[in-house]
This record gives C-alpha cells, structure tokens and sequence, in this order.
C-alpha cells in the first residue's frame, strides 16, 4: 500500500537547466501512472526522485504520509526496471533473479521459494537454469522483472522497459505487463516517450513538458479533453489538425473557409474574448465522403494511403490549406480527386492561439 506524492518538486542541474518546474504529482495507491512526454523533458529525472535516486533541488516526496524526499533508494522498497536489463552473463536465470535477496542475507530456501513463485508469475519457470545469452530479448526482459518481483517491493518503477524490444514484442510485453499489474496489485510508475504504450496501459496519465505536467488524467480525458495544443498534438496518431483562425460573431474564419457554430459555442466563445485562435480537429474525426454533404467543404486530395485498417488521406482546402484524414477501411480515390469532407461540432477544439489553452473542453 503506497500512495505517493510529490509536491511543489523542483529539479535544477547545474549550472541552471531547471528540468522540473514546481510539479505536483499524487499516485494513488494500486495505480498505474504512466508518464509521458517527448525525450529529455524530464521523465527519467521524474521516476529517479521517486526511486531516491536522484534529489529534488526544492520540494517534498511522500510515501503514504511519509517524508522520504531524503530518504536512500534501499529504504523506499521501490524496485526499478529500466530498458538496458543488465543481467550478469555467467549467472543462470536462477541465480540472476535471486541474487540481490542473497547480497541481503536472506535464508537459501525463502530465495527459492520467491523465485519460483516469480518465475511461475512471468511464464519463464521452465527457463530458471538458462544463461542469459541463452533468451530472447522478451525472456531477458521478464527475467528482470522477475528479478524486481521477487524483492516484494510496494511500488515498481519502471523507465522506458520495452524500448530495446522490436514491434511486435513490444505489444506482447506490454500486455504482460499489465496483466502483471493485476495480479500484484501495487503502485506502478512507467516512464516512456511513446503516446501509444501511455494510451495502452495507463490508468491515468501524465503528460510532461517543458517542466511542467501539461495534463494529467485517465486516456480518455487527455484524448477527448486535451488541456492546450501541446497535449491536443501529442496524444493520437496522426496528429491532430490545426488550423489558424479567428472568430466573427457565430463563425469561426480559416483561411478563406467558414464554420458555423452551435449557438452554445458561439456563446463560450464569445465570453472569452479571444481574437486569435487555433481551430483543431482530429484526423479520424473527420467525415469524407466523394459526393457533397451536408455543411462539407470540397477538397483536393494530394495523398492517398491505404494501411489495411484505414485510410489516411492529405488533403488541400482552395486555399492551400491542408490537413489529414483518417478515413475507416478502405476510402476508394486517388491523388488528385476532389472530395467533401465535415467536421461534427462536437468533435472540434477550439485553443486561444497566446495561451493555447483549450476554449472549448476545460481541464
Ligand atoms: N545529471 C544531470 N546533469 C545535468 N543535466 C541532466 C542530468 N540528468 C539529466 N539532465 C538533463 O535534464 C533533462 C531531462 O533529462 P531526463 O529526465 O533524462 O529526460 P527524459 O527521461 O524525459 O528523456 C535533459 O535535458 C538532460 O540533459
Ligand atoms: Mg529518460
């Protein structure tokens, strides 16, 4: 049982890079938090002032109700896995996984014991007398997650693990993961950069850039209700469009086009006062069709990509402007065809183009 929080963190390295901002993080007990954010914004820093093995240069870390912002590594009973698994060569899976209950003097039988139990958890039982070299990239990683499990740790950190592994283990393991997850039932802080793996797994996420956490909230908050622009692109592949735009009495203006309000948009809107904006929409939120349909606008399209599940259409506005489309199944046309596409009122975004805060969806 720990629920961890860190409060008013701040992380400045020398000379004066300040990677953490004055961050405020709760994980509540039992949860799967993951954080994500492009590379170098501070997540690694992030998991490393939980772990105690990095400390903050102003702030408090508690466990439960504990202060443990100065408190060592060991102490914490936090179990780290990262994405580099150093496991020793000359060791067998065995020894691997329990050598660390060794070095704490803990009794030959109970190491056994922990280890099996590990081994049984992880699928890898029949793989115990095996040297490293002997396993697949998978098999080394669940091996140091076992070799994670078997310390009983409350909570389990873990930074960028399936980043060496290829596609389609990658998907595997972070199936096991969670499932492991499950079953364990502690507090779990994962790191990575990928949008996808946050989406996959997260109970809630974090979203962290340029010292700050933009958002914080379960996959389908930040999808449906991203805070600003930053998370509104981050989250979804591809990205969501955007567009400049400005807004006339019931109408938001892009480029030369129009779009027409719902009368309570109009109205929040218009509370706001803002004159530029950013109008954003998702690729697969929007509706093509090859004839015209209701309020569509007709467009040119320059890329035609069919991937089997979707289609991903480029196209142009009269304009110039242009924008992406992920159309379900197979969208039949080719470069340079004309289609009518729309955009359902209820799926637009909406950003003040200063603050790039989301004028629509509040956070
Ligand atoms: N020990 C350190 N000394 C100086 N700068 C560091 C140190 N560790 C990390 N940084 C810098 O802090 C930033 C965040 O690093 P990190 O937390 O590793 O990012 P991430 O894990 O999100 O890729 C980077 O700009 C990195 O260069
Ligand atoms: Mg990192």
């Amino acid at each position: 049982m720990v629920h961890i929080k860190l409060k008013n963190v701040n992380k400045i390295f020398q000379p004066d890079v300040q990677v953490l901002n004055d961050i405020n993080l709760e994980i509540k007990d039992k949860e799967f938090m993951v954080l994500v954010g492009p590379s170098g914004c501070g997540k690694s820093t992030c998991l490393n002032i939980i772990a105690g093995l990095e400390y903050v240069t102003d702030g408090k870390v508690f466990f439960d109700d504990a202060d443990v912002t100065y408190l060592p590594p060991k102490e914490r009973k936090v179990a780290m896995v990262f994405q580099s698994y150093a496991l020793y060569p000359h060791m067998n899976v065995r020894e691997n996984m329990g050598f660390a209950l060794k070095l704490s003097k803990i009794d030959k039988k109970e190491i056994n014991r922990r280890v099996e139990e590990a081994a049984k958890l992880l699928g890898i039982s029949e793989l115990l007398d095996r040297k490293p070299g002997e396993l697949s990239g998978g098999q080394r990683q669940r091996v140091a997650l076992g070799r994670s499990i078997v310390r009983n740790p409350t909570v389990f950190l873990f930074d960028e693990p399936l980043s060496n592994l290829d596609a389609k283990l990658r998907i595997q393991m972070r199936g096991e993961i969670i499932k492991l997850q499950r079953k364990l039932q502690i507090t779990q802080v994962y790191v990575t950069h990928d949008q996808v793996e946050a989406m996959s797994m997260a109970d809630r996420i974090s979203i962290l850039f340029e010292g700050k956490f933009q958002q914080i909230g379960t996959p389908s908050e930040v999808y449906n209700k991203p805070a600003n622009k930053f998370v509104a692109g981050f989250i979804g592949s591809p990205s969501m469009n955007f567009w400049d735009a400005s807004f006339n009495a019931t109408k938001i203006i892009f480029g030369v086009q129009e779009y027409q309000l719902p009368s309570e948009l109009a109205q929040k809107l218009d509370d706001e006062r803002v004159e530029e904006m950013i109008l954003g929409i998702r690729p697969e939120h929007i509706k093509i069709t090859p004839t015209a349909h209701d309020n569509s606008y007709e467009v040119e399209l320059t890329v035609v990509e069919f991937l089997g599940a979707e289609t991903i259409v480029t196209f142009e506005f009269p304009d110039g402007i242009s924008g992406m489309i992920s159309a379900p199944g197979f969208y039949e046309s080719k470069m340079g065809d004309k289609s009518y596409i729309s955009f359902p009122s209820e799926k637009i975004h909406i950003f003040n183009k200063e603050t790039e805060i989301n004028l629509i969806h509040k956070y």
